[in-house]
Formats: structure tokens, sequence, C-alpha cells
């Protein structure tokens, strides 16, 4: 029962899916997490792999960049592959002056300057919101985690989803920091309501990779490594909360 962009089976995916952009980090989290992992996606190269984390099965496939590619994947894993809920694990660029590179934010709430949402209902400014359930199960597996809170901080709260990684009007990132916007990614804001229009869960755990307005912090490959696992965990916990 191909779709026009996965080509697997119904029941090849489980109810949680792990949504990286990059298909090879798929691939990568596929092989950390699941020495069972089977591939269940190619097609366009975007890798999906079905296995088990601790008895429990789980999927992880990659979106792709930006908005209008992942809510592809979102829709036709809700609709067509009963997939239940989808945790985006990524990268983001902080905004917020507390936020520091190498910090995890738990997006709970997704600003966009994109149409894909305003499309939806007309007249509508949509209200882009992570599941409570799943936002709650990566904190409090944050909190429970004394190794992991002692290395890494993490910021629950607000983020934008643009649809631009290169253009961005003047001043705009300055007065998103001013009203508490953590940080900026590419795909939360639809792959949200996208969950809403099936009536499923979505969550989106970031590891900062950047600053868009303190350039003094940077990290290691190592260090970048370790922190992308500690977003993982909570990722993890909340794929099976
Ligand atoms: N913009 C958009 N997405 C990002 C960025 C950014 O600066 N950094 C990491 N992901």
């Amino acid at each position: 029962m191909a779709t026009p962009h996965i080509n697997a089976e119904k029941g090849d995916f489980a109810p949680a899916v792990l949504m990286p952009g990059d298909p090879r980090r798929a691939q990568a989290i596929a092989e950390l997490l699941m020495p069972d992992a089977r591939l269940v996606n190619d097609v366009r190269g975007m890798l999906g792999f079905t296995g088990t984390v601790n008895g429990k099965p789980l999927s992880v496939m990659g979106s792709g960049m930006g908005q209008a590619s992942a809510t592809i994947y979102a829709t036709e894993l809700f609709e067509q592959f009963g997939v239940e809920r989808i945790i985006r694990v990524g990268t983001a660029g902080g905004i917020a002056p507390q936020v520091k590179v190498g910090d995890v934010i738990v997006a709970v709430g997704a600003h966009t300057d994109s149409a894909m949402n305003s499309l939806r209902i007309p007249g509508v400014h949509y209200s882009a919101v992570a599941s409570f359930n799943l936002a709650r199960a990566a904190v409090e597996a944050f909190e429970a985690n004394a190794e992991l809170s002692a290395a890494a901080k993490v910021h629950v709260g607000t983020i934008i989803s643009r649809d631009h990684f290169y253009f961005t009007p003047e001043g705009q990132t300055e007065r998103l920091a001013a009203y508490g916007t953590l940080g900026v990614e590419m795909e939360a804001a639809s792959l949200y309501a996208t969950a809403a229009q099936f009536g499923r869960e979505a969550l989106a755990v970031l590891t900062v990779s950047d600053h868009l307005l303190d350039h003094s912090g940077d990290m290691t490959a190592q260090e970048r490594q370790t922190r992308f696992q500690d977003a993982l965990a909570l990722a993890v916990a909340a794929a099976h909360c």
C-alpha cells in the first residue's frame, strides 16, 4: 500500500515516529537505538526504519527540510500508516538570550511566517501547539534523569518555524526574542497543525546548534553528538509515554 512518497506496507510503521530532518540522521538514530531496525522507506532517499527500543516498537524517518516537505510525510504517516505520534528531533537556532548553544528546547508552541497554517481555517491565525502529553513526558524524562539534567539545560516554550533559512525581515528576530521566543527551525508549526488535522500527537525536541543573536558559544563535534543524544533520550521518552 505505497503512497506517493512512502513505499511501505500498512503495519510497517510503529505508532510512534521520531522525525529528524536529515534521512542520514534517521539512519544513524535507528542504528544507535535499534539493533533490530529494518528499512521501511527509501523513496527519494527519505530513509525510514522500524525496530524496537526496550521491547516497544519505534520508527524513525527523515522529514526533509521545511514545512512543505515535513507536512507531506506527516500527512501520509498519519492518514495512511496509522501513525499516532510524531516527535521531531532536530536542531534550532537560538533566539532568546537565556538559550545557549547545546541546550535543548521542548517546543510547546510554534509561531510561523508560513502560509501553510493560515490556509487551513480561513480567517484564522492558527495556534500551532504541541501535544501536552508528549511535552510533559519529555520534560519529566529530563527531570528524572540526574545525569542528563546535570549536563544539559532544557527550555520549554515557543519557537518560530520559518520558511526562509537565508532571509529574515529586519528586526524580526529581536522582536521574537522580546516575546520570549526560544529559537527558530523550519518544520514544527505545520507538523503540529497536521497532527491536529488527524487528531494525533506531535512534539519537537530541538538541540540548539547556533545562536542568531549571540555568537559567543559554539559546540565541538563531540559536544554536538552528546547533546543530540540528550535530546534523543527525551524524544524516546515522549514516543513511548
Ligand atoms: N534557521 C532555521 N533553522 C535552523 C537554524 C536557523 O538559523 N539553525 C538551526 N536550524
